[in-house]
This record gives C-alpha cells, structure tokens and sequence, in this order.
C-alpha cells in the first residue's frame, strides 16, 4: 500500500504520538483543570506541554494565546464569525477552502460584511499588490491560505503581513504548519489557524487558533471552564474564554508528542525531504505526455501536493484504478475547494491529487510514477 494522501490526513504517524495515546487513556483518563487530584494535574500538564511545544514552533510569545480547537475548520469560524462584525470588509484570494470561504459568503449572504476575492494566477500564486490595492477604510480582515490544498502553492505571508498593517491578518495554516516554517511574528501573523492531524502528524479532532494580543474575538462557545466556577460570567482571560467544555486530552496529549517529532527533526530537515520527493515526482511527471500538471511545478515554492490529470480519463477513474490496481490512495474530485479548482480550470471535474509527507519514500515515488504511466498508455 502506498499512502499519497496526506494533504487529507497524514499516514502514518510517528509511533510516540500513538503511544501518548494510549498511555493517556491506560495511566492517567481524568479531566484536565478540572478536579485538581493528581490523574486530573497530569492531564493538565499534557496540554500545558502540548501548547509550549506549538508555541515553540510558530514563535508564540505566550503560549496561553494558543487555543485548542476541534480542527483547522473550528479553528477559522472562531477566527472569522468572532471577528467580524456589520459593515465589515474582507479581502481574501481565489483560492481559500471552503472552511473559509463558507463562513464569509455566510456572512456576506446576510448582509454583514462586503468581501473581496482577489483573483490568483493559474499555478495558485497571489499577487500581494492586488490585495494591498484592495484595502478600504472598513477593511476588517485579510485572510489567506498558506499552503494550497490542490496544488501546494505557498503563499508570500511576509509581504502580505506587511501589506496587512493594522488590519488583522488571518493565515490557514492547515496544509502547512509543521511542513514550512511559520513565525508569526516575522509574518506578521494576527490569527494563525492550524489542524494536529495532517503535517504536525497528530490525531483527528485536534488543532488550534493564535490570537494576537489586541484581538478580541467574540467566544462561539459557553460553559463550564473549571476556572471561575463562582460566577455566571464566562471567564475573558485566555485560553478559559475561547477553551469551554472538556477537551480532546488523549488527541491533544497525541498532537504534543507530533509536534516534539517535528521540533526533533527540524521543520527544514522535513522539508527538504519533501521537496525532494517533490522534485522526483515532478521531474518524472513532464516525461509522461498524456498528465497534465497543475500548480507551480517548482517544490520549493510547493508543498508535496501535486494535482494531475490523465488526458482522456475522469479524475475518478484515475484515483479509482490507482486504489484498486495499485493500492495507491490520493484524493480526487474537487478538494473541499471550487475556488481553486476555477482559478486553475479544472472545474467542475476536479483533479488527481497525490499528496506526499515525510514518511514517503523515493521507491513510492517511482512505484506511483509507474502506476500512472500505465493508466495513462495501457486502456
Ligand atoms: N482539506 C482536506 C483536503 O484537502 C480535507 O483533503
């Protein structure tokens, strides 16, 4: 089986994080900040290590300005509907994911705010002139992928957080927190919205938002906090304001243990794996006449995530003989992403995905190389 997914999830994960997993719900089970016995403190001290280690790889001053949230798509409605406010004006590109682009035509179909959608080119760049040019007065949010899920294309953070200024900056950082360096203060990031389970290799359900000190986001969540117990008022401190409920301990304590491979490894030497599998696939792609290649077509202005299409055959056809044939899984379709798939004009069909991680390999590569060069020439 070959796993060329990972835009999707990422496959497999580092042994240790499975194994903080476990041992959380074998060893210790109870609330964290709950309780206050010793099971409930060594909860506590999961998450408090899990936040210093994301605090520590985005360059997060103070770690309680990191909240936990369920996902990347948690974390952007937190960011966008706590933010925004009546008369509001948004600049966005092309290219967002529907986790950002569904809560902004939500809130532009209501009447709330104005949005502008600033086109990308073809291969997914933005033009950081174009969004500079659009910024009005009311100009509340710019909000920006880092790192395309279709086609991999990196985004330029620190000419848009400069272009930004005092306008709140809101970076997805879903397909690339733990695959490039991300250093909200060098970006100029005000809002950083990230997942735990794709490239900071920890499980579903986890992930988190940045908030800028400055930023008051209105709280789209209620309750109990274990802090302030007395009072009726939610707690406005953070992470209690933004963090009700009890939280994911056993995928938190998972996605802290990912985020220690990465910080082990270093996020370059990650890279520079990546872009090497992303060359390899490239280079190999041109020579086969029948794919055509979407996106930048240069792994390091890329992440490992290529999309393709067999000239001739269904988006669907392909990943379907891949899976069956092959045992290769990508994603096909349009990627929770029609803007992208317009900007680059494979709408409505969509595109072939083949998202590679770190624990890919250079014979994957080739193995899925020869793959596709058999669906492409053999009918
Ligand atoms: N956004 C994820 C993907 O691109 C789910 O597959």
């Amino acid at each position: 089986m070959i796993y060329f997914d990972n835009a999707c999830t990422s496959f497999p994960k580092p042994p240790e994080v499975v194994e903080s997993m476990r041992d959380y719900y074998l060893r210790i089970g109870s609330s964290p900040g709950r309780s206050g016995h010793s099971l409930s403190l060594k909860a506590a001290r999961l998450i408090f290590e899990a936040r210093e280690n994301l605090s520590h790889l985005f360059n997060v001053p103070r770690s309680e300005r990191l909240i936990f949230t369920s996902n990347a798509t948690d974390a952007l409605n937190l960011a966008i509907l706590g933010l925004l406010t009546e008369g509001d004006h948004v600049i966005t590109p092309s290219m967002e994911h529907n986790s950002v682009m569904r809560p902004l035509k939500y809130l532009l179909k209501k009447g709330i705010i104005d949005l502008t959608i600033v086109p990308s080119s073809e291969e997914g760049y933005i033009d950081p002139d174009a969004l500079r040019k659009s910024i009005r007065k009311n100009t509340r949010l710019i909000a920006v992928n880092h790192a395309s899920n279709v086609v991999g294309t990196i985004a330029p953070l620190e000419e848009i957080g400069k272009i930004s200024g005092n306008i709140p900056f809101l970076v997805d950082a879903a397909q690339s927190a733990g695959a490039v360096s991300i250093d909200i203060e060098q970006m100029g990031i005000d809002l950083l919205a990230f997942t735990g389970h794709k490239s900071l290799y920890g499980p579903q359900g986890t992930g988190g938002l940045f908030v800028r000190e400055g930023i008051d986001l209105k709280p789209l969540r209620l309750g109990g906090t274990g802090s302030k117990s007395e009072s009726w008022d939610h707690p406005d401190f953070l992470p209690d304001k933004y963090e009700s409920g009890t939280p994911n301990t056993a995928g938190i304590a998972g996605l802290g243990q990912g985020v220690k491979f990465i910080l082990n490894k270093g996020v370059d030497e990650i890279r520079q794996h990546e872009m090497r599998l992303t060359q390899s696939l490239l280079e190999c792609l041109e020579d086969i006449e029948e794919i055509t290649v979407y996106g930048p077509r240069n792994p390091s202005e890329q992440t490992p995530t290529v999309s393709i299409n067999v000239r001739g055959r269904e988006a669907s056809e392909v990943g379907y003989r891949l899976d069956r044939e092959f045992e290769i899984m990508t994603r096909v379709g349009l990627h929770c992403n029609p803007g992208t798939h317009k900007t680059i004009g494979t709408f409505p069909h969509g595109t072939v995905r083949l998202s590679m991680g770190y624990f890919n390999t250079y014979e994957e590569v080739g193995q899925v190389l020869e793959a596709l060069r058999e669906i492409a020439t053999i009918p």
